[in-house]
């Protein structure tokens, strides 16, 4: 049992009280011990008005700030999460439940977008176009948005906060975060070091924590003066803020669930395919919403794979997960190892064989068996068309790609899938217009651990926002269009001519 306890690493982190508001106790619970282990309060009304007032006054000068200055506070960010990784990685263990090098995976991922955003803050780039009037200039540029609410789920506490706070920051906008309530620790732990950062540089306001629960989360969603709200969660809430925020005609990123499908093709690398699936499919317990729910073999290899996959399965030690050597930690709360146990049951009735696992541990916290279900046709298996967040793989035997495709396809989630093959035109196909539909493809590599460079996010009901690398910055700026006439006549667009 290991002896790292959250409340001395909130001391290391200097994150003492006074973080959180005055409303109602927002309680931490270890999940792999069920152990209470640290509170803190969450925003009244009255705070969060009070919090993006203040944010609104930090803005009137953020704004102006030359955007390179803005990323040196996000550079001292980015220094502090270096030197904090450590307790702030195992923060995230002892609130999320996932493994030590997951824990701090995660920190390196904020420390990765805080560079990110470093080097964004010397390129934030418009265009200039070719204008058809004489003596005309034409060009777009991009300005800061506003306050921009992030709202986050338990499974990344911290890093999805940052994929936002870090872009958003440099692009000239203020922050407000509503962390998930499962994990108000690590939310008060980053804040701390915000608070160091904004002192430092100047910056009180630009980055603001508003603990609470959905209805805090409604609260930005109806408030006008947030012109962006980002959430991160499930379909069925992220539906419900699509339709507020659409309401008011605000604008919303969303990053909702996923039900990722890898399919291996005969001739491909096993080897490969199985270290892939078994870290897509039982790594953070499954709780990634990249994680590897749905696998799509081709008939001829569907025995060997699944023979080294049990053998893979077999290997992986849970417990602790800030123990050394185990790889699968807990679910994040009893109400998830419910819902394990029934879509393991649903997964039986629809005609599924459980070839490993399906049991809930008997201990305490919330642990579960990694578990893998060989499952009848696709198409007559519903369970595995919903998101289970949980360590379940449901298996399908395939005769060809283009089963797989219609297969990977079908479900109306769209965020992650991957191909194992050595075929390249198996490859290409995968990419295609006709490949898969996910926001991310890959070619033996599997569904999650995504890279902070590229964009990440996906089509239908996983929402279409994109958050992190490439471009993805556009989302947290305004989009100005402007004509310069530096003639002293002044012609017209499309030739009109007036009086
Ligand atoms: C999430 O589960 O919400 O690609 C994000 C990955 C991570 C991010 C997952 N980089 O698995």
């Amino acid at each position: 049992m290991s002896t790292k306890n959250a409340k001395a690493i909130l001391e290391r982190m200097g994150a003492g009280s006074g973080r959180g508001g005055t409303g109602e106790a927002l309680e931490s619970v270890n999940p792999a011990t069920g152990a209470a282990q640290g509170r803190i309060r969450a925003a009244t009304r009255a705070e969060y008005d009070e919090r993006v007032e203040s944010g609104l006054r930090r803005f009137e000068e953020w704004r102006m700030r030359p955007a390179p200055r803005r990323g040196e506070v996000v550079r001292g960010l980015g220094e502090l999460l270096r030197q904090h990784k450590e307790p702030l990685g195992e923060l995230v263990s002892l609130e999320t439940g996932k493994i030590r090098a997951e824990g701090l995976g995660e920190v390196q991922e904020m420390i990765d977008i805080c560079e990110f955003a470093v080097g964004l803050s010397r390129q934030l780039h418009g265009l200039t176009i070719a204008s058809e009037r004489p003596c005309h200039r034409l060009m777009e540029q991009w300005h800061p948005l506003g306050p921009v609410g992030i709202v986050t789920a338990f499974n990344f506490p911290v890093a999805v906060w940052s994929w936002n706070a870090a872009l958003a920051a440099v692009c000239g906008d203020v922050c407000l975060w509503k962390p998930s309530p499962l994990t108000p620790l690590c939310s008060v732990a980053v804040q701390a070091l915000c608070d160091r950062v904004a002192a430092e540089h100047d910056a009180a306001g630009v980055f603001s924590l508003v603990p609470g629960g959905a209805e805090a989360g409604g609260w930005m969603c109806d408030d006008p003066r947030l012109p962006l709200v980002s959430f991160t969660g499930s379909i069925a809430v992220g539906r419900q803020v699509a339709s507020r925020v659409a309401s008011r005609l605000g604008r919303s990123l969303l990053e909702l669930g996923g039900n990722n499908g890898v399919i291996v093709l005969e001739g491909a690398d096993l080897e490969l395919a199985v270290r892939a699936i078994t870290f897509g499919a039982v790594g953070t317990a499954g709780q990634r919403c990249t994680s590897t729910r749905r696998l799509f073999v081709q008939r001829g290899i569907a025995r060997p794979l699944l023979d080294r996959l049990v053998a893979a399965y077999r290997t992986v030690k849970i417990g602790d997960p800030l123990d050394e050597g185990v790889l699968m930690g807990p679910l994040v709360t009893r109400a998830a190892v419910e819902r394990f146990a029934a879509a393991v049951a649903a997964a039986r009735a629809q005609g599924g064989e459980v070839r490993f696992g399906g049991r809930v541990l008997d201990r305490s916290g919330n642990f579960v068996e990694p578990t893998l279900i060989v499952a009848p046709r696709h198409d007559a298996f519903p369970i595995a068309w919903e998101e289970t967040f949980a360590p379940i793989l449901y298996v399908f035997e395939v005769t060809d790609l283009d089963e797989a495709l219609r297969a990977n396809n079908a479900v109306p989630q769209g965020l992650s899938s991957a191909l194992f093959t050595d075929s390249l035109r198996a490859a290409e196909r995968f990419l295609s217009a006709s490949g898969s539909d996910c926001g991310i493809a890959n070619v033996n590599a599997g569904t999650s651990g995504a890279e902070i460079g590229g964009a990440f996010g996906g089509e239908k009901d996983t929402g279409g926002g994109r958050e992190s690398g490439s471009d993805a910055w556009k989302a947290y700026m305004r989009r100005q269009t402007s004509a310069v006439n530096w003639g002293r006549d002044l012609p017209l667009a499309q030739g009109i001519q007036f009086g």
